[in-house]
């Protein structure tokens, strides 16, 4: 999980968008401190965290920015989105509105960011496979035609959040 010695080559920024309570801070606190918490409270604001990983021999800094789902505690959106090279969108595959609120959170990305950010959808708490009410078929389509990658997490299980997070840097890099 890093060396706070090794000397830094790449800095990259990333955010993490999508609504209230789809799981944005369990995927951060899973990537970067492989941690997961079931009683995560809501954000307020802007937290970060950072993981130094090594890819093709170089050292890559992810510095991943962290807001609010909820409008009222959200923070200034154009700071937010300054710098970013890459974004999480996630929704949960327990609650349709949250997918269904994709296109606004792109909409938002698509006027506020760098034309070039690369972009991950995530379909997070795969876990709940029982209550799910978004099938994957369907996201896959409307990833195609929007240009978008796609997985499918469980922050709880820790199950493909290494990858979401490798897809985006190696895209990146
Ligand atoms: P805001 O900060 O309000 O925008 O929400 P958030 O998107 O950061 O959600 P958060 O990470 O706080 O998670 C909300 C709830 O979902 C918490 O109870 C988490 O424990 C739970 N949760 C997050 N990821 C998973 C997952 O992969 N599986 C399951 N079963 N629960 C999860
Ligand atoms: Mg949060």
């Amino acid at each position: 999980y890093g060396d706070a010695s090794q000397k830094i080559d790449y800095v990259f920024k990333l955010v993490l968008i999508g609504d209230s309570a789809v799981g944005k801070s369990q995927i951060l606190a899973r990537f970067a401190r492989n941690e997961f918490s079931l009683d995560s409270k809501a954000t307020i604001g802007v937290e970060f965290q950072t993981r130094t990983l090594v890819i093709d021999h170089k050292s890559v800094k992810a510095q991943i920015w962290d807001t609010a789902g909820q409008e009222r505690y959200r923070a200034v959106t154009s700071a937010y989105y300054r710098g970013a090279v890459g974004a999480m969108l996630v929704y949960d595959i327990t609650k349709r509105q949250t997918f269904d609120h994709i296109p606004r959170w792109l909409e938002e990305l698509r006027s506020h960011a760098d034309k070039n950010i690369v972009i991950i959808l995530i379909g997070n708490k795969s876990d709940l496979e029982d209550q799910r009410a978004v099938p994957t078929e369907d996201v896959n389509e409307f990833a195609q035609k929007e240009g978008l990658f796609f997985l499918e997490t469980s922050a709880l299980q820790a199950t493909n959040v290494e990858s979401a997070f490798m897809t985006l840097l190696t895209e990146i890099f």
